[in-house]
């Protein structure tokens, strides 16, 4: 397969053409059934990371380790000149000097696209603001490859905070390569944004709306659970919303056999703790696979042939 891939920077999932993502999931299920400790021999990765992650930091930099690569970067930019006033454009022209790529998180939407025009080497977007996630998504396209044994014609629901969540949006542009169905369970004030149901309606993608997670489960194969940001309600308004968007076992007793239920972590309390012990919970999986698909990502964009 030709590797599109090799020095891209991955700023957006919208990026990538159903290829793409088919040469990303069969490099990660490679390296998940053989490691390859050559791929990023001699090469040094940036790990920058202005915001909080737990995911996304640890599984790049194991991905980088077990790929034979090393790191430099921080995970708090309080301790950098960051907090002098250096302007982004300028750590990331300096960073991108010491080294052969730049994985980097920012609050700030739109951050890893500007990264990428002062950058020197490829640029890897861990997450920027409120907008999109693509590492995220290829993690989740490849667990739920790998638990449902096929990508084309899924049904796929999403649940909670539909407006902020980057993983919801960059996922559900992915799916469209695949023909995938949605079901949008959300509360008003966090529905998925009109862009995104846009981008459906222009692609002749079905979804519908629903506020039920119980009367949804039968009919989908994929219940994709995302987290309710308490900080964006009045204490009120939260545990009113929050409860609605809980996933327990009561709500999953009529589930189809095959249905897996994803989330991107961390939770809080929107998947009940006894959930995990079902066949159904399939979200450690998909978050030890975040090595893998990351390992795929970075042997492919630093590597011509892999
Ligand atoms: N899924 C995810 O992005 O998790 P972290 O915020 O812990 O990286």
């Amino acid at each position: 397969m030709e590797n599109r891939l090799y020095k891209r920077d991955i700023i957006s999932i919208a990026d990538f053409d159903r290829k793409d993502l088919e040469l990303v999931l069969e490099t990660a299920a490679q390296l998940k059934n053989s490691p390859r400790p050559d791929l990023l021999q001699g090469k040094v990765i940036a790990s920058c990371f202005f915001e909080a992650s737990t995911r996304t930091r640890l599984s790049f930099e194991t991905a980088v380790q077990r790929l034979g690569g090393t790191l430099i970067g921080f995970s708090d930019a309080g301790n950098t000149s960051a907090k002098k006033g250096e302007t982004l454009a300028d750590s990331v022209n300096i960073i991108s000097s010491y080294t052969d790529a730049f994985v980097m998180r920012h609050p700030q939407e739109g951050s890893a696209r500007l990264a990428s025009e002062f950058s020197s080497v490829p640029v890897i977007n861990g997450g920027d603001g409120s907008n999109q996630h693509p590492t995220q998504t290829l993690l989740d396209l490849f667990s739920i490859r790998e638990c449902q044994g096929k990508l084309d014609g899924l049904k796929v629901a999403f649940v909670g905070d539909l407006k902020y969540g980057r993983t919801v949006h960059s996922l559900a542009q992915a799916l469209c390569h695949f023909g995938a169905e949605f079901t949008f369970i959300a509360p008003k004030a966090l529905a998925m944004p009109d862009y995104i149901l846009e981008e459906l309606d222009e692609k002749g993608i079905k979804y519908r709306f629903s506020d039920s997670i119980e009367e949804t489960a039968p009919q989908v194969d994929i219940i994709y659970m995302t987290r309710v940001q308490k900080e964006r309600f009045d204490e009120t308004e939260y545990k009113h919303i929050a409860s609605k968007y809980i996933l327990d076992v009561e709500s999953l007793k009529d589930a189809k056999e095959n249905l897996k239920v994803l989330h991107p972590l961390p939770r809080v309390d929107e998947i009940a703790v006894e959930v995990d012990k079902t066949p159904y919970a399939y979200y450690f999986q998909q978050a030890e696979n975040g090595v893998y698909a990351r390992q795929a990502l970075l042997a492919l964009v630093l590597n011509e042939v892999v």
